[in-house]
């Protein structure tokens, strides 16, 4: 997996917040229970010196094990007392015992083998998804969501099925593309006439590859070829972030979802910058997923026999025809 660095830069501050935050409300909980129950201080201050005097025991002259046994006969003791107190009080015998939120990384965020951990994976995610979200309408847009109603099962001749089977089969292969995205994961090229659920299939993708942890970059073809141009011919925009990383983060993501393909300016740079994302994703195993109204000819005519070859060759395509979803609501 492939994290977008200003990504997990941002989710592993949100995960110390959060654990600043818990550590406050932690403090603030154990001091308002010194003021009811003031022994219990005490005992906590004792207990913390049976531990020190255990530990320079064992480095003693004389019979350590015998003074360690009593230390630990000791702190025991206090322990009991402890847990009768709290239970006294009401409290549960271990309220005072600092859980860690996470069992798996003991709340560090970062596994033995210097790889992150679930639980900050799910602030990455998080992190990404609202991102994600500034562009694609990932609150209402998921394979829950997507509704069958607009589709007709009445047979096209031209496709030889009907617009209603033919979605029940993308929405299968799309779902089953999102729950086992990885390595083997391929590519895929949607096309079709407009207002046929093209991006709203991308917004339930783009969703459930994000929450599995991988690097998810959602975007127009028009707008990520003018992150191209901007690094390209150095035109930068004070609003925006670095051009150059915008195309990092467009040839680098674990997965690309490049939308409305064949919507941005003709151009002899457009054609040279779309080989270039599909050829080195290609060539480093990323994954992409295009969307557009071109045809397979079009797209020849527009980007070159090159890139149809990569297109035909290593992405599966996907037909989407029927009714324009958007008039259908409309009416
Ligand atoms: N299966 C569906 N269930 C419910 N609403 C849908 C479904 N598919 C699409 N829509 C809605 O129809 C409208 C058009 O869908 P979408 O934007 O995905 O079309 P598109 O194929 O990407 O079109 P274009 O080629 O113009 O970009 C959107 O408002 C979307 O929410
Ligand atoms: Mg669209
Ligand atoms: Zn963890």
């Amino acid at each position: 997996m492939a994290q977008d660095a200003k990504i997990m830069a941002a989710a592993l501050r949100r995960y110390q917040a959060d654990q600043d935050a818990r550590k406050k409300e932690w403090d603030n909980r154990v001091r308002t229970l010194y003021r009811r129950l003031p022994r219990l201080a005490i005992i906590e201050r004792e207990l913390q010196g049976t531990a020190a005097k255990i530990i320079l025991a064992a480095f003693s002259e004389g019979n350590p094990d015998q003074a360690v046994a009593e230390l630990e006969r000791e702190n025991l003791e206090l322990q009991r007392e402890r847990a009768e107190l709290l239970v006294g009080a009401g409290y549960p015998y271990d309220y005072l015992d600092e859980k860690p939120t996470c069992p798996i990384c003991q709340d560090a965020g970062i596994l033995p083998d210097g790889g992150a951990c679930r639980c900050l994976m799910a602030y990455y995610a998080r992190e990404q998804n609202r991102r994600l979200s500034r562009l694609l309408d990932l609150g209402s847009q998921s394979f829950d969501t997507f509704s069958f109603d607009w589709y007709s099962n009445q047979i096209w001749d031209q496709f030889g099925r009907s617009p209603l089977e033919n979605m029940e089969m993308i929405r299968e292969i799309c779902g089953n593309y999102a729950h086992t995205f990885g390595p083997q994961s391929g590519n895929m090229l949607f096309t079709g006439a407009p207002g046929l659920g093209k991006t709203f299939l991308s917004a339930c993708i783009a969703r459930e590859v994000s929450d599995l942890g991988f690097s998810v970059v959602y975007d127009t073809a028009a707008h990520i070829f003018q992150r191209f141009e901007c690094e390209k011919f150095g035109r930068e925009s004070a609003l925006e972030e670095n051009a150059w990383e915008d195309v990092g983060r467009y040839l680098h993501c674990d997965l690309l979802i490049m939308d409305d393909l064949g919507t941005e300016m003709r151009t002899d740079f457009v054609q040279a910058a779309f080989y270039r994302i599909v050829n080195d994703r290609l060539l480093h195993r990323r994954k992409t997923v295009l969307s557009t109204n071109l045809d397979l000819e079009d797209i020849a005519r527009r980007y070159g026999d090159a890139v149809l070859s990569r297109l035909r060759g290593e992405y599966q395509l996907l037909r989407f025809f029927g009714e324009d979803i958007r008039l259908l609501k409309r009416k």
